[in-house]
C-alpha cells in the first residue's frame, strides 16, 4: 500500500476519489502527458480547488472527472462507482459564458439540461429553473436572451443552469476569469452565498492563489506541466472578509513558494504523496 492509500485508509466515504491519475493527449505524432499520478479526495460539501500554473493539467483533471477524458492510468470514483463517461451527476461550468445558446431565453437555457437529460418534465423543469434563477437574483430576466445580459449575469445563468440539475458535484473551470476584477469579486461573493444556502459540493479550478484561498475550503497545489500533487492546504477559514489581511497575504506567499520554489530547502519532493505533505494553516 502506498503512502497515499495509507493516509486515506479511513476515507472510504469520500464523495469523489481520484487515485494516481495519469492523463494524456495522444495524436498521430505525439503524446502529451497532462497529469502524473494525481490523487485527491473531495468530501460532501467541500469547496475543493485545483490550483496550479497554466498547462499543469487543471482543465484536464476537470474533464476527466466530468467523464470527457478517459484516464490513461489510475481511477476516478464517485460514491464508490467508477466514472466511465459524462453524466447528469457532474455538471461543468466553463470560463466562456457564450456556452449559453443565444437563441434560447434565460429560462429556456436553464430548463434545457433538465429536459434533455429527462430529469424533469416541462412544468417541473420550468419551476426548478425559476427557483434557481431566483437564487442567483435573475428571476426578472427569465425572458431575456443571453446577448441582453452582462458578463456577470451570464455567469449567474450558467451557475443557475448547473445547480438546477442538482448534481452530486459542480465542476467549475476558471468560471470568473473572463470577468473584470470587480465583477469577479462580486461573483466570488455570490458563489459563497449560494454555497451557504445550497451547500453543494464544488470542484473549482483557478490559477489565482487569492481566488483559491477565498473560494476554497481545501486547495490542491499542482506542479507545472505535467501536473503532480505538491501539497494540499486547508483554507476554509478564509473568505472575502480576509482580503487585505496579513494572514491571507502570508498564506498567498506560502502557497506561491510551494507552487514555484525549486530551491532545495523549500521545494517539496513531487514524488511524495500529498498525505505526507498536507499542511494546515
Ligand atoms: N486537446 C489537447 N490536445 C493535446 N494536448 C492538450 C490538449 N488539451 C490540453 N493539452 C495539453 O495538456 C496539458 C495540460 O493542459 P490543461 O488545459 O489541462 O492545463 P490547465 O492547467 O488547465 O492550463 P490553463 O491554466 O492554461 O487553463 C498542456 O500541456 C496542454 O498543452
Ligand atoms: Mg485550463
Amino acid at each position: 500500500m502506498n503512502a497515499y492509500a495509507q493516509g486515506h485508509a479511513a476515507s472510504q466515504s469520500a464523495l469523489l476519489q481520484v487515485r494516481e491519475l495519469d492523463l494524456e493527449y495522444r495524436t498521430a505524432q505525439s503524446v502529451v502527458r497532462a497529469t502524473h499520478q494525481v490523487s485527491f479526495e473531495v468530501d460532501q460539501g467541500d469547496r475543493f480547488v485545483l490550483l496550479g500554473p497554466s498547462g499543469c493539467g487543471k482543465s484536464s483533471l476537470l474533464k476527466a472527472v466530468a467523464g470527457f477524458l478517459p484516464p490513461q492510468g489510475g481511477s476516478i470514483q464517485l460514491q464508490g462507482q467508477p466514472v466511465t463517461g459524462p453524466g447528469p451527476d457532474r455538471i461543468v461550468v466553463f470560463q466562456e459564458f457564450d456556452q449559453l445558446p443565444p437563441w434560447k431565453t434565460v429560462l429556456h437555457n436553464v430548463m434545457f439540461p433538465l429536459l434533455a437529460s429527462r430529469t424533469l418534465g416541462k412544468a417541473q423543469a420550468r419551476e426548478r429553473a425559476l427557483e434557481y434563477l431566483g437564487k442567483v437574483g435573475l428571476a426578472r430576466f427569465a425572458d431575456a436572451f443571453p446577448h441582453q445580459l452582462s458578463g456577470g449575469m451570464k455567469a449567474r445563468v450558467a451557475i443557475a443552469r448547473a445547480l438546477a440539475m442538482q448534481p452530486k458535484i459542480l465542476l467549475m473551470d476558471e468560471p470568473f476569469a473572463a470577468l473584470d476584477a470587480l465583477t469577479r469579486r462580486k461573483m466570488q461573493e455570490e458563489l459563497l452565498a449560494l454555497w451557504e444556502e445550497v451547500k453543494f459540493t464544488l470542484l473549482f479550478v483557478t490559477h489565482s492563489i487569492e481566488e483559491a484561498l477565498v473560494v476554497g475550503s481545501r486547495i490542491l497545489l499542482l506542479s507545472p506541466h505535467p501536473g503532480r500533487v505538491r501539497a494540499e492546504v486547508h483554507s476554509h477559514h478564509y473568505g472575502l472578509h480576509s482580503l487585505g489581511s496579513e494572514a491571507l497575504q502570508a498564506s498567498t506567499r506560502h502557497i506561491h513558494r510551494l507552487l514555484f520554489d525549486e530551491s532545495p530547502a523549500e521545494a517539496l519532493d513531487a514524488d511524495r504523496a500529498f498525505a505526507d505533505v498536507r499542511i494546515s494553516y
